[in-house]
């Protein structure tokens, strides 16, 4: 049968999707580009945001002929927009004949089988190449109380998976070829609660690192509240823990940190910059904030602006505050005009597409090393440690290994080097 996965949201939704695809393969099932062409159509949501919403909502609508012309055909929802009592979608969407809870791989794998049999015999062990860069969900669900987020409600409690299952997947993807993972979690910091032994990030990060043939670990997202010293030490210690945090800020005033549940203080969180900066020299720090949530005034955004001024982080992701269903912060007013969130957003955008442009123009003429991904519009593409996408051009194959890559060009997005040949004479790290 052909299969079409669409797939929107953040890494955990990425990697769900990709694990579909590998369940759905192992049972002979191959993919298709077109949803119409397909036997197999899964939609992966979101609905972190109203716009990411308005784009399920908008793709789903147009799935509505597809029965008409395969009548056999299955539809199949699940991420974020399934709340644990589907019926109401259910009768929006007639055609849909499954609605599974976000990470439900199995269950959509049940629906296939009961509908098509197990192929997995006649299929044969999937040895496809996996990518270099894998992610791998260690956690689900997340415990904070953070007012504006709709991720808590569609993902539950936190769940960790054993540290031995992890670890059994990891060596299981560096023997397919991949030599980079990312451990996933909506809250990764606070892995382990709950499991017996009670093991956390730090032991997780150590176990892991023993995989052979596995070159660097990376890990998102982390709470600043979970943030432990014993992580801290863990990346910096580790050399094959990569120098990237991703650490979300979300406001840079107490007041609207307050209002938005976070639990910690502006003050707190610089702190917490500080000791991670003076325990991982040349870390790459990554955050995340939200302009315009309720009550937010133009002297609280000014606050933000300049702790993002003044931190200066490799990245900012920045969103418009999104009433979420359900969230207590839907309660409050709305009272930042959408104009005005707007105006925020292209404000924080602007400063730092300047800090990042500057922090990447310092890396000119300098070697890094940069684990190489894929070929993209004829060039390689890898990335730093500190997670900066380098291209360089060379004709021998280089998926899969390190290179050594000379900047010569830096955006604020991306850098563009060339290959190191006095480094590829001393042949001291993998070449082709
Ligand atoms: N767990 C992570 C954390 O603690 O920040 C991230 C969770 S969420 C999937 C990713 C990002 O979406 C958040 O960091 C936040 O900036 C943004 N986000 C979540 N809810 C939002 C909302 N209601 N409106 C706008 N942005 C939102
Ligand atoms: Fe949502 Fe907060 Fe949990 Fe992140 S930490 S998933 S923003 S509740
Ligand atoms: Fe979206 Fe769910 Fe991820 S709401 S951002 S897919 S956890």
């Amino acid at each position: 049968m052909k299969y079409h996965i669409w797939t929107i949201g953040c890494q955990m939704n990425k990697a769900d999707s990709w694990h579909a695809a590998q369940e759905l393969e192992a049972q002979g099932h191959v993919p298709t580009k077109s949803a119409e062409d397909a036997d197999i159509v899964v939609l992966n949501t979101c609905v972190v945001r109203q716009s990411a919403e308005d784009k399920v909502y908008g793709r789903l609508s147009s799935l509505k002929p597809l029965k008409r012309h395969n009548p056999h055909a299955a539809v199949v929802v699940m991420g974020c927009l399934v709340e644990e009592d589907s019926t109401a979608l259910q009768e929006c969407f007639p055609f849909v004949d499954l609605f599974l809870p976000p990470s439900d791989v199995q269950g959509l794998m049940s629906l296939v089988t009961d509908k098509w049999g197990d192929a997995s015999s006649q299929a044969g062990a999937t040895a496809s190449p996996v990518p270099v860069s894998c992610h791998v969900p260690v956690m689900q669900g997340c415990d904070n109380l953070c007012t504006y987020c709709i991720v808590r409600l569609r993902r539950g409690k936190e769940r960790s998976r054993p540290v031995a299952e992890i670890v059994e997947e990891v060596l299981c993807l560096a023997q397919r070829g991949a030599r980079e993972v990312t451990l996933l979690g909506q809250n990764v910091d606070a892995y382990g609660h709950g499991l017996p032994g009670q093991p956390d990030l730090a032991d997780l990060l150590r176990t892991v690192h023993e995989v052979d043939d596995l070159w660097r670990i990376r890990f998102l997202t982390s709470h600043p509240n979970d943030m432990s010293d014993g992580i801290i030490e863990a990346v910096a210690e580790l050399d094959k823990v990569c120098e990237h945090i991703e650490l979300p800020v979300q406001a840079g005033h107490d007041l609207t940190l307050k209002r938005m549940g976070r639990g910690y203080t502006v003050n707190q969180y610089r702190r917490l910059v500080e000791r991670i900066r003076d325990h991982v020299p040349g870390v790459a720090l990554a955050t995340d904030v939200i302009v315009g949530f309720p009550g937010e005034t133009e002297d609280q955004f000014q606050a933000t602006y300049e702790l993002l001024a003044e931190q200066r982080f490799d990245v900012v992701h920045v969103a418009a505050y999104s009433p979420r269903p359900g969230t207590p912060a839907a309660r409050l007013d709305d009272d930042v005009p959408q104009q005005q969130k707007e105006r925020r957003r292209r404000l924080i955008e602007e400063l730092q597409r300047q800090i990042a442009a500057e922090i990447n123009h310092e890396l000119l003429e300098s070697t890094t090393e940069i684990l190489v991904e894929d070929k993209h519009k004829g060039k390689w593409r890898g990335r730093t440690r500190t997670n900066k996408l380098v291209f360089f051009n060379d004709d021998a194959d280089w998926r899969g290994k390190l290179a050594r890559v000379e900047v010569t060009w830096a955006g604020p997005w991306s850098m563009q080097g060339k290959l190191r040949m006095t480094d590829l004479a001393s042949g001291s790290l993998p070449f082709p």
